[in-house]
């Protein structure tokens, strides 16, 4: 119909040209060969939206693993939070083997791209629950963590502080949402002096006695694919974050798409998926699931860019 009514069409045109061309300038990274997205001027349209609102609309839901951590360096894979308790400073030789086995087993069917989440749940339970068991056998110490931590090869993306710091200078809250393991994950965090007051964490914690041995670990279970539920046991924390409906969030998993299921009422939203692994199987469905797609990137260097557009640091 717009072919009739040439008058209209030109100006809405040329004020889309006009956009578009603004969030290239602004941010370059997206033009990245790495970055992939379904719907680009979807994508201009959110991130200008949420320019607009700034910075006291916003907070920030992000994954742990393979996320704010990196998945490789130097061609050689990073621990997960778990992997980073296969230290002989905390469990046997025999322990060990068996946590190794489990995650040849599992890991291939987490990020199985033929195998549906459904299929993949009982699977991320059972895999879950005994690496939980096997840890409580041990007894881990308290006292041990931090230095298992140091002597890892863990290691946060890439551009990471400027990440962190930005985000508290702002006073934009971060969600840290993590399957992984909350004090292990917290201790990287610390060591790498960006653990600001603006975190807050929602994870799988431990559970110590009082002589510091571990025997259990607190709360419902998370997994990679329940993190719904659980954001929905956290409907408290959400509930103060009522005035920021503008969401960017940051995942590897597409079970992180659910992390902000426990917040009521968003404005924007913004998805930002890092495809680390398997990448050729799972390109589609990630295309299909994020609205942005980092591929093998190992920086936050996409985030910092667009949250130094929609939130920036106050001029100097
Ligand atoms: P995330 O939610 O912070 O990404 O943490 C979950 C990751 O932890 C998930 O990708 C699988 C991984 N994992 C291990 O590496 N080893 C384990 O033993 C378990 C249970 C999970
Ligand atoms: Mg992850």
């Amino acid at each position: 119909m717009v072919y009739h009514i040439p008058w209209i069409y030109v100006p809405v045109r040329s004020a889309l040209a006009i956009w578009h061309q603004l969030t290239k300038s602004e941010i370059p990274e997206l033009a990245k060969a790495s970055v992939l997205m379904r719907d680009r001027s979807r994508v201009e349209t959110t991130i200008q939206a949420m320019h607009r609102a700034g910075p006291d609309a916003l907070q920030v839901i992000s994954d742990f693993d393979m996320t704010l951590s990196r998945f490789a360096y130097n061609g050689t894979r990073c621990p997960t939070t778990h992997n980073i308790l296969d230290n002989d400073l905390l469990i046997n030789d025999a322990c060990k083997k068996r946590i190794r086995e489990l995650l040849n087993i599992y890991y291939p069917i987490e990020i199985d791209a033929a195998c549906t989440v459904e299929e993949k749940l009982p699977h991320m339970v059972e895999w879950w629950t005994s690496v939980h068991e096997l840890l409580i056998q041990q007894k881990i110490r308290k006292d041990l963590l931090a230095l298992a931590v140091e002597q890892s090869s863990a290691m946060l993306r890439e551009g990471y502080r400027v990440f962190f710091d930005h985000l508290q200078q702002q006073q934009v809250p971060l969600l840290i949402f993590s399957a992984g393991v909350g004090d292990i994950l917290e201790e990287v965090i610390r060591q790498n002096h960006v653990f600001h007051p603006n975190i807050h964490v929602i994870s799988n914690y431990m559970d110590f006695d009082q002589s510091g041995e571990l025997q259990a670990f607190k709360g419902p279970l998370i997994h990679t694919f329940n993190k719904r539920e659980g954001a929905l046991l956290h409907a408290a924390h959400f509930r103060k974050l009522r005035e920021r409906p503008n969401v960017l969030l940051l995942g590897d998993s597409l079970g992180d798409l659910t992390m902000a299921d426990g917040l009521a009422h968003t404005q924007h939203t913004l998805t930002v998926g890092f495809l680390n692994d398997q990448v050729g199987e799972r390109r589609e469905s990630y295309i299909n699931s994020y609205d942005i797609v980092l591929v093998k990137d190992e920086t936050m260097d996409v985030p910092n860019a667009i949250l130094n557009y929609i939130a920036p640091a106050p001029a100097k």
